[in-house]
């Protein structure tokens, strides 16, 4: 059975809730096990045994988050030349903006020589003031339905085999 593999980070809630909903969209393929980990805890083992993989952060200080980075930091060289031609997708949460977090991951994916096969999905929570920033983050349901689409989508195409 091919395997998912979804890496996220979140402080306030909305990364989190989209990559379960990616996770929630690739279990709608059966012949896919979807494996959704917290940045901190995933490690070099299971970014090589996955055959795809779903990268979801937080924009933090127009970045990607520190933790997400530390994952990206402590996993890079080991898997380098080990994942050439698999196949990602990234969801990056902001509060407004959200694009050098999305160039951040597409050049490391670059690097890895991942094949990116979804455009990068931003979902903006519209947080601008610091107490809005620092509240818990509902994202609304059609992002959340986009964000299935895409673990939908990733994982139908694992099993085909056509990525
Ligand atoms: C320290 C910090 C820095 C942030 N910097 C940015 C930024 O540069 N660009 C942006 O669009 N949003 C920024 N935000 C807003 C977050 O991206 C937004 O709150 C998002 O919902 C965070 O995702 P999370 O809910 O998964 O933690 C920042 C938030 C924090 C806490």
């Amino acid at each position: 059975m091919k395997a998912l593999l979804i890496v996220y980070h979140s402080m306030t809630g909305g990364a989190a809730q989209m990559a379960a909903a990616v996770e929630r969209g690739a279990a709608t393929e059966p012949g896919i096990a979807a494996h959704r980990i917290a940045a901190a805890s995933a490690q070099v083992a299971d970014v090589l045994r996955a055959d795809g993989y779903v990268f979801v952060t937080p924009e933090n200080l127009a970045s990607m988050s520190g933790v997400m980075k530390d994952f990206f930091d402590r996993t890079y060289y080991a898997a380098l030349d080990r994942l050439n031609g698999r196949p990602y997708a990234a969801l990056i949460c902001a509060g407004s903006d959200g694009q050098n977090a999305a160039r951040q991951i597409e050049r490391i994916c670059t690097g890895w020589r991942l094949k990116r096969v979804a455009d990068t999905l931003i979902v903006s929570t519209h947080a601008q003031t610091p107490e809005e920033i620092l509240a818990p983050k509902t994202i609304a349901p059609d992002e959340l339905a986009r964000c299935a689409a895409i673990g939908a989508a990733l994982a139908a195409g694992l099993a085909l085999g056509v990525f």
